[in-house]
């Protein structure tokens, strides 16, 4: 079979740096399968909830992830009950696991929320005027408005949030013939202090 990533990271710091340069081309390519990444946070009724979100931004300075989500969302009230948040990315082509232990802080009302906003696409801003909000229990499957004129899009803004993850700790997964590799990298004072694992 072939390999169909040819670039095998040699040294801890090759696979970190791969790591962020994946996330990076993750965050503009939306055809990435990293473009969708699954996250996890604990929910109220103790148990975990995943779900699958678009990866917005990711920077390599702050070492963040960004998504947006609707402010009535459950993940909104889970966050803000426990930051902790997990994230796990799967290129099936690269054959690449990329996993995030993070801590979220949700920009509702700030410069963060603004750029975030003002940046993102009409057809994503009509689903923060949706009515009654996400996860409200329906009578009917229809029974659910989406705003139609610009006037109701905008009002949805007061719905709209950004949430930043700051990532604590990664791990990288690669599957190959030749021998899988597995690296943790934890945040540290000094930068990254990064550990192979056995697969
Ligand atoms: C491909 C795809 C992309 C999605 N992107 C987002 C997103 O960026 N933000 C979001 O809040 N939900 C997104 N969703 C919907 C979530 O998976 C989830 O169903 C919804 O946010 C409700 O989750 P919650 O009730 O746990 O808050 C996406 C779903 C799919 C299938």
């Amino acid at each position: 079979m072939t390999e169909p990533d040819a670039f095998v990271p040699a040294t801890l710091e090759d696979v970190r740096a791969d790591v962020f340069a994946r996330l990076a081309r993750a965050v503009k390519d939306r055809r990435s399968a990293l473009h969708t990444p699954v996250i996890a946070t604990r929910g109220l009724d103790g148990h975990m909830k995943a779900r699958v979100v678009v990866l917005r931004a990711f920077d390599p300075e702050a070492v963040t992830l960004r998504f947006h989500t609707d402010l009535r969302s459950k993940k909104i009230a889970e966050l803000e009950a426990d930051p902790q948040i997990a994230f796990a990315f799967y290129d099936h082509q690269a054959r690449v696991q990329i996993r995030a232990e993070a801590t979220a802080r949700i920009h509702s009302d700030d410069a963060v929320e603004e750029a975030a906003w003002t940046a993102s696409l009409q057809m994503s801003r009509v689903c923060y005027g949706v009515i009654p909000g996400p996860g409200t229990p329906l009578d009917d499957a229809d029974d659910f408005n989406l705003p139609d004129d610009d006037t109701a899009i905008a009002a949805g803004r007061a719905f709209f949030s950004a949430v930043l993850c700051r990532i604590e700790a990664l791990e990288y997964l690669f599957l190959r013939h030749a021998g899988h590799r597995r690296a943790r990298f934890t945040r540290t004072a000094e930068g990254w202090s990064g550990q192979w694992l056995t697969p």
